[in-house]
């Protein structure tokens, strides 16, 4: 262990979150159809799956891209000497015009004012180190991605400080609850930098209103910060209201050429959009040059390979395709959450009424033993290891009141999401015979054990057997 630095040992990272234990459970027992039909099924992971037919049909259609080809003549040796921090042109302009058509068109984006990073992951990082000294603070509203302990705090010394929203209005952002943590953060002597919000937000699956945008702008005005809108999920809003980037609110106030231009940045990814997690293409959008300067010096941390960026550029110039992926995808996602949202209703549970994302933001409250986070810790382990899903606790987003959780459903088939439903119906069904009998005297710890064993065998065994899912 001494050998080690201090920032490599130290737990700011996260690691041990119920959000990261949960994906370790799943390794080691992964749901398959038919190789490990009792196994655990991931919903824990944000993962776009449903439109990966779209883009395969395209790479057949165009195999140069793929191939290291121009006009059918192998470019290999230039992709392969290719490192320029500053990135491909050609790729930069295409996903600068790919932002803007999610937005609708609203707004345009210039390619002297974006910074490629390996994914939001490290532009989120990248603008920590440019934007604050360790020790310094941003101030982000609960609940929020569990990835952000590690992204923004772990190797910056960055510290979050949260602003705490509630079920009372649907969990928006209130000018009382960021004025708390900025009293807060003072409280604890830090400096505040800015305000980092993600829109539309994960866990939640919310777009951001018009009046939560604008009092946003208005803080950061006044407070003389900066604001990071994480817009990764702005290509998944699937119904109204749409979806309204930061951006679109400066320009409606004609915030350009004022300070306050300067202080607000985008990061964007294609993780979620086209469901490209792995290819590891992320940006940075920021009207300050200096910023940009800075980020495009630490993009050598993490550069998007060359011929990724080269693949991408030819697929995001392909109007006909951006636009047919853009809205089929919307489509899938819309019937997807409907499934889920039915699913739920049918076992008694309901969830915040979303209109985006890749998961929903669950409410089972009236599951829990007690109103604490360890009765939801003990609602979450018996969904992990006797349900078997893998369902993220709202604990891990900093979720203030106990007993909301994040399900993804666009990691999986239509059949495995059918079969969770099944799983978690029989799961709230035992709880209700528990309680009946309870009346009978019976240890509530033993009857819930023998009812879930038997439902957890007969699901997989009628499974079998029947070959329905
Ligand atoms: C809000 C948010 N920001 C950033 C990331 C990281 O994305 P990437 O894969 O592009 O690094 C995620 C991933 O889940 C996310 O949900």
């Amino acid at each position: 262990m001494g050998l080690l630095s201090g920032k490599a040992t130290c737990n700011t990272h996260g690691q041990d979150s119920s959000y990261f234990l949960g994906w370790q459970e799943y390794e080691k027992n992964p749901y398959d159809e038919v190789q490990n039909p009792t196994g655990i099924i991931q919903m824990g992971l944000a993962e776009n799956q449903l439109s990966f037919d779209l883009l395969e049909s395209w790479l057949a259609r165009n195999p140069d891209a793929a191939g290291f080809k121009r006009d059918g003549q192998s470019i290999f040796r230039e992709l392969a000497l290719f490192q320029d921090y500053h990135g491909l042109p050609a790729f930069k302009k295409a996903l600068v015009e790919f932002m803007s058509e999610i937005r609708g068109n609203k707004v345009t984006f210039d390619t002297s004012k974006i910074v490629l990073t390996a994914g939001a992951t490290s532009a989120n990082e990248t603008l920590m180190f440019c934007l604050a000294e360790p020790g310094e603070a941003f101030l982000l509203p609960t609940p929020y991605y569990p990835g952000f302990d590690r992204d923004l705090k772990w190797r910056t010394g960055v510290e979050i400080v949260p602003i705490q929203c509630t079920s009372l209005n649907g969990f928006q952002i209130t000018e009382t609850a960021i004025e708390e943590a900025y009293q807060l953060a003072q409280k604890r002597h830090l400096k505040v930098k800015g305000v980092l919000v993600t829109n539309p937000s994960n866990p939640l699956g919310t777009t951001m209103s018009r009046n939560e945008l604008n009092l946003l702008v208005n803080i950061i005005t006044e407070k003389n910060i900066h604001l990071i809108s994480d817009e990764i999920y702005s290509g998944t809003v699937f119904s109204s209201p749409g979806f309204v980037s930061i951006m679109e609110i400066l320009k409606d106030r004609n915030c350009e050429n004022t300070q306050v231009w300067n202080r607000v940045h985008i990061v964007y990814s294609l993780s979620k959009d086209l469901g490209l997690p792995g290819f590891r293409v992320g940006a940075i959008y920021s009207n300050d040059d200096m910023v940009v300067a800075a980020a495009t010096k630490m993009s050598s941390f993490g550069l998007v390979s060359s011929q990724t960026q080269y693949l991408l550029s030819a697929l995001l110039s392909d109007k006909k395709f951006t636009q047919n992926y853009i809205s089929e995808n919307k489509k899938r996602l819309k019937q997807r959450h409907r499934k889920l949202v039915s699913g739920l209703e049918k076992a008694g549970i309901s969830c915040l009424k979303s209109n985006a994302g890749l998961f929903c933001w669950v409410d089972m409250r009236h599951l829990l033993r007690s109103n604490t986070f360890e009765a939801e810790m003990e609602l979450w382990k018996k969904i992990v290891y006797d349900v078997k899903l893998n369902i993220s606790p709202g604990s891990s987003c900093h979720c203030t009141e106990p007993g909301w959780f994040r399900v993804c459903f666009a990691n999986m088939s239509e059949d495995t999401l059918k079969l969770s439903m099944q799983r978690l119906k029989a799961f709230v069904d035992s709880i209700t015979t528990t309680l009946h009998n309870q009346s009978n005297h019976q240890s509530i710890k033993n009857s819930r054990r023998r009812s879930l064993t038997k439902w957890v065998f007969r699901l997989s065994f009628d499974d079998r057997v029947t070959g329905e899912r």
